[in-house]
């Protein structure tokens, strides 16, 4: 076998894997757990060892093999979840296939050849070093985050990672240079002080490219960034973590920046635990990549009105994600970048004073003189708006917390508050709202009909117990059609070689697993004797109905022999079916 993902497959065991995350229970034959994708107090996480896959039957209702596992937990791409669980496994990766090599080994292999390449021309210039250190880094700064430049000149990196045998569509891929309409590879980044942006394990998978003021001709992004690529994705990647990494856990909080330059700064003047995001806005990936770390985070963004409406949007989802959340104002300047540069030693004084996340929606929307009295409308708007965020709270002690603080803010009684409180809608952050299935035609129609919940119970309990298998043989051709495959499917009669009926036999076996477990004997099996009756029951209406239309429409077409035919077999069930009851 030398496909390593078979290998790494046949060597680790799933459940010791996710086992070495979270805490997981033996279940029968399987092994269950809370999921650690969607908060739950009871498991519906469910670890099939015979299959080696894992399944949640709660409000993911996902699953899918080790690989996925590790890359839904850790956030990360597929390419790093295979060298991690090859270390684990003690698989070499040197047996990644060509194919595989050249699909991502490569696309570090160009990120970080250019890295070094950039940072050449750095110090080729006096010129942009000088830019760099007016800007307020030392040369320490420029070292350990290993700044570079981007030549102005239309594919000098592409001649250089050329040069060292990489082809174009490769360097393409990775996002360094792009193709022209007219066929040709241009660079992508011309005349940009570059800063590498390292995944969570510390390898460049792209960059960020400021444009040097003399080059800036206003027509193109102040900042452009690598488009997404197989090793690098932007809503997941968080700037500075690996670094900061370690400092989040000691300081037990990350400070979260909105760019490059305030986060070198910050780090530079103390604040080690420093992240930002990077060509995009905070997204629900990136925290949970922090609340692995951290319950506690604290904003710096931009001290203008669009740093602030990202404060707030920032602090909506990281309140919904149940985070310690607080702000840190720069109140005297533009950015963390500009306060630094001109006192360096503030950010550490402006930490301490950092303000609860309420607290800033108080002085966001209340503290400008807004009163009842100078102007109603405005007032009452501004208060259901901080009503709403205290009523989004998932903790009721805070939620009271916060009551009680704005009642002595605007003086208004508790209970007045907590009336209107329930009037205002919460503003549920799009990123956290439950997916919403779509309603389709299909949908509509496979909707569960009473005989195919009776006929999903019945199976579930027939596949836990054999002895229930046998029973119900005799009332396996009530089964409604999709049930009966499984079934045939169970039984073994029928050689199904549809991996799709097997896989769901398969999911439909686990399930019973995880809801069977506690069952106790006595009750299952009374249970499943009414659920076989039912089931006959269920077969019977549908017979009757039928039958049913067969009478009308012989007596539509006038056909007496027939119409007393039917009516006699309608008693017949009917009978049939008074017995079962
Ligand atoms: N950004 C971006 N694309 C842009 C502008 C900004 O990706 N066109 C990102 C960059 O990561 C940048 C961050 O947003 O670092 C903050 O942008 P801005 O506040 O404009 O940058 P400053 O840090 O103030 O930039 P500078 O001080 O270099 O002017
Ligand atoms: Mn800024």
């Amino acid at each position: 076998m030398d496909n390593p993902i078979e290998q790494i497959k046949e060597r680790l065991d799933i459940v010791q894997v996710i086992g070495s995350y979270i805490e997981v229970k033996p279940a029968g034959r399987n092994f269950k757990a809370r999921c650690p994708f969607h908060g739950e107090k009871t498991p519906s996480f469910m670890i099939a060892p015979d299959r080696q896959t894992w399944h949640c039957f709660g409000s993911c209702n996902e699953g899918g093999d080790v690989f996925s596992f590790v890359m839904k937990y850790e956030n990360i791409e597929f390419y790093e979840a295979l060298k991690l669980l090859a270390e684990k496994a003690g698989v070499e990766l040197k047996k990644l296939s060509p194919e595989d090599q050249k699909q991502f080994g490569i696309l570090y292999d160009i990120n970080d050849a250019v890295k070094d390449f950039y940072q050449q021309e750095l110090q080729r210039d006096p010129k942009i070093m000088a830019y760099i250190k007016e800007r307020g880094l030392t040369e320490a700064t420029i070292k350990e985050f290993e700044l570079g430049f981007a030549p102005q000149s239309w594919d000098a990196a592409t001649i250089y990672l050329t040069a060292k045998d990489f082809t174009a569509p490769d360097i393409e891929r990775a996002g360094i240079n792009f193709r022209t309409d007219r066929g040709t590879y241009v660079d992508r980044f011309r005349g940009r002080i570059m800063f590498p942006i390292w995944n969570h394990t510390g390898k460049t998978v792209g960059f960020s490219g400021r444009i040097l003021p003399e080059y800036d001709k206003g027509d193109a992004g102040k900042y452009i960034n690598s488009p997404e690529t197989p090793i690098f994705n932007k809503s997941r990647v968080l700037y500075g973590f690996n670094k900061a990494k370690s400092h989040i856990r000691e300081m037990k909080f990350a400070l979260l920046v909105e760019g490059q330059m305030d986060l070198l700064m910050c780090a530079q003047d103390g604040l080690k635990n420093v992240v930002a995001t990077s060509g995009t806005a905070l997204t629900a990936d990136h925290l949970k990549t922090l609340k692995k770390q951290t319950e506690n985070v604290m904003f710096s963004f931009d001290n203008d009105e669009a740093g602030q409406k990202a404060a707030e949007r920032s602090i909506d989802l990281a309140k919904g994600l149940d985070f310690n959340v607080k702000i840190l104002l720069v109140r005297d300047f533009k950015d963390p970048a500009d306060a630094i540069k001109a006192k360096p030693g503030i950010m550490v004084a402006y930490a301490k004073e950092a303000k609860e996340a309420m607290e800033f929606y108080f002085e966001r929307y209340l503290s400008h003189g807004e009163s009842f009295k100078n102007d109603p409308t405005k007032f009452k708007k501004n208060l259901h708006i901080v009503l709403a965020k205290i009523k989004a709270l998932p903790s009721a002690v805070e939620r009271e917390h916060w009551i009680r603080q704005l009642a002595r803010l605007v003086n208004i009684s508790e209970h007045i508050l907590q009336e209107d409180m329930t009037r205002v809608e919460t503003i549920v952050p799009l990123e956290l709202r439950p997916k919403q299935e779509e309603v389709t035609l299909q949908a509509v129609q496979e909707e569960k009909m009473r005989i195919d919940l009776v006929a999903e119970r019945a199976l579930n309990m027939a596949l836990i117990k054999e002895d229930f298998m046998k029973q119900l043989a005799e009332y396996a051709k009530y089964l409604p059609k999709r049930y009966r495959r499984i079934y045939d499917a169970a039984t073994g009669k029928e050689a199904i070689d549809d991996p799709k009926i097997m896989d769901e036999l398969h999911t439909v076996r686990l399930r019973a697993g995880m809801e069977m477990e506690d069952a106790d004997p006595e009750k299952a099996a009374k249970e499943f004797v009414l659920l076989l009756s039912q089931l006959r029951q269920e077969a019977l209406k549908e017979k009757q109905m039928v039958v049913m239309r067969a009478i009308r429409q012989a007596e539509r077409q006038g056909d007496a022999e027939k119409s007393t035919h039917y009516l006699k077999l309608f008693d017949e069930v009917s009978k049939l079916l008074q017995n079962e009851r």
